[in-house]
């Protein structure tokens, strides 16, 4: 039996075979290589994935970002460490307040978003409307939180999700022109108080391991970087 899929390829597919599941979509609109969810699984069903994916046109395949508990499968199905991130927390105890006017954005602020998430990450790194639409929508609550330019568009943006009592800032952009006057600080301020008003104990995020002004802007701010790191694996 081999692994059936369903979608229209650069569309999101899923992908299936008895009892277990995946979903890919292409990393991002700049790099073909296809990014591979499972939902449940094991590793030979992994290796079929990748078959499945080639055979529409991508040429390789990445992981999420997995910690080294959870990296085994992967590893078994031929993936080897791609790119290495580190893994931050925030306990939230009494948030600072922001310096800049942060607000609430909304779903018409996506697409300034994605312009600023393009500029403010390289090509491997950025966002498109994909993976942007899943940072808001895989936790049960989310807010988007915005610095707006005077004569209109954004300077920034945070994208927030939380779950029971972690929270996660999915995503953090400041447009270049905008950087190194504290837009930066004052998002990760407003997504610390978001997620200490919805609930949460800890706010996480992951940055990659090089991102020296991204990790000096989170350790200012108190979190902590974990000792067990994350890694992207690739295939293919
Ligand atoms: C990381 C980023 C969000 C910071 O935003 P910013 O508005 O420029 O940051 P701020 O002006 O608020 O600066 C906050 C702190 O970040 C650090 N920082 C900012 N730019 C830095 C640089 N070029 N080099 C080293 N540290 C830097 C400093 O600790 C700074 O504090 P200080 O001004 O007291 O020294 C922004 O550089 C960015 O969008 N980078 C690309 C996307 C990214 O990496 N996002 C986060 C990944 S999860």
């Amino acid at each position: 039996m081999k692994v059936r899929v369903t979608g229209d390829w650069p569309a999101p597919v899923a992908l299936r075979k008895g009892w277990a599941r995946a979903d890919a979509r292409p990393w991002n609109d700049a790099v073909p290589l296809a990014h591979l969810r499972l939902q449940r699984g094991n590793a030979a069903f992994i290796a079929e994935c990748v078959e499945a994916v080639a055979e529409l046109g991508a040429p390789g395949v990445l992981s999420p970002p997995l910690p080294e508990s959870a990296q085994r499968i992967w590893r078994e199905a031929g993936f080897r460490p791609h790119a290495q991130l580190a893994l931050l927390r925030l306990d939230l105890g009494a948030a600072r307040a922001p310096d800049r006017l942060v607000v609430a954005g909304g779903p018409a602020d996506l697409r300034e978003a994605l312009r600023i998430d393009a500029a403010a990450f390289d090509e491997f790194w950025r966002f498109d409307r994909h993976a942007m639409d899943e940072a808001v929508s895989s936790t049960r609550r989310a807010a988007i939180h915005v610095v707006r330019k005077a004569g209109g568009g954004l300077s920034g943006f945070a994208v927030t999700g939380v779950g029971v009592t972690i929270a996660y800032l999915q995503r953090l952009a400041v447009d270049p022109a905008s950087q190194g006057k504290g837009v930066g600080r004052s998002l990760v301020r407003a997504a610390a108080r978001w997620a200490a008003r919805e609930g949460a104990r800890s706010l996480m995020l992951n940055t990659q391991r090089d991102n020296v002004p991204a990790i000096g802007l989170y350790e200012t701010e108190g979190f902590e970087v974990l000792s067990e790191p994350l890694a992207v694996l690739k295939a293919g």
